[in-house]
């Protein structure tokens, strides 16, 4: 079941995605060589408590982090630990943020310090497939469209596309309907229409496809231990073209030049 959202929904949305989008801001002042993870965690939880929302990742599903962790060769839903940070990791940091009763989602992956060209090259694709699979997002066209634009772009670099996880629809609940595969044909899967809120999240691999989950039956990693990138956008689908909930903004104050 896909529930489209009123102008009245859609303002806390916008309240969500903008809260989601500062509490990465905040992350990405902390990410440096020597932070654990769980620090970044802790960062993380207290910045959105503070401002009035609530960790949507902890305790779902038995989930034990407010962030999803994604270091090198994980891909999604790691778990904040005592893990330090190492100059060129690349780390995801994926998190939800419920705020008045909606969820923002959003990713980023962060360079530690100096980062290998490849793997730069590798974070700077998925994210401009991200953008590509955005456009690609406009009413009266498909879920299959989006799903095409990304893996044609990263395949066409080289790259290969995580299939067992989705982007997915997003509202009073993290995860609604529809799935948004970051791989497909176009012209099939469910129309997109007006009011319509969906988070599109590449995962994009250096090395194969193939994906491991751990036995806790969260933490993924790439089979073959190459790296994975991932970036997430929370987007809303307008007649005038698609609306970016999320923003990268306040990352890119707390970065610098040391932006992706
Ligand atoms: N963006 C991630 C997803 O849609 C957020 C997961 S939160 C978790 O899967 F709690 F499920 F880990
Ligand atoms: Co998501």
């Amino acid at each position: 079941m896909i529930y489209l959202k009123t102008e009245e929904d859609l303002e806390k949305m916008r309240a969500a995605a903008t809260l989601v989008s500062r509490t990465l801001g905040e992350v990405a002042k902390w990410v440096t060589p020597g932070v654990t993870t769980r620090q970044l965690d802790n960062v993380a939880r207290e910045f959105i408590l503070d401002n009035g929302g609530r960790p949507a990742c902890l305790g779902y599903g038995g989930f034990p982090g407010t962030l999803c962790i994604e270091i090198n060769e994980t891909i999604v839903h790691g778990f904040p630990s005592g893990r330090t940070l190492v100059e060129g990791d690349i780390i995801g940091v994926d998190t939800v943020v419920e705020l008045d009763g909606f969820n923002g989602d959003m990713c980023y992956t962060f360079p530690v310090g100096e980062i290998a060209p490849e793997v730069r090259a590798l974070c700077e694709t998925t994210k401009e497939s991200l953008a590509i699979g955005i456009e690609a997002a406009h009413e009266g066209r498909r879920i299959g469209d989006i799903s095409n634009a990304i893996q044609t772009f990263c395949e066409g670099r080289g790259y290969t596309v995580v299939r067992e996880m989705c982007g997915h629809g997003i509202g009073k609940k993290m995860h609604e309907d529809p799935e948004v595969p970051n791989y497909g044909r176009r012209g099939t899967g469910p129309i997109l229409r007006r009011g319509m809120t969906i988070a599109i999240e590449p995962m994009i691999n250096l090395g194969s496809r193939n994906i491991v989950i751990e036995p806790d039956g969260w933490q993924c990693r790439t089979r073959d231990r190459k790296p994975s990138a991932h970036y997430e956008h929370t987007i809303a689908i307008h007649p005038e073209g698609p609306e970016v909930l999320t923003t990268f903004e306040y990352v890119r104050e707390a970065l610098g030049d040391r932006f992706i």
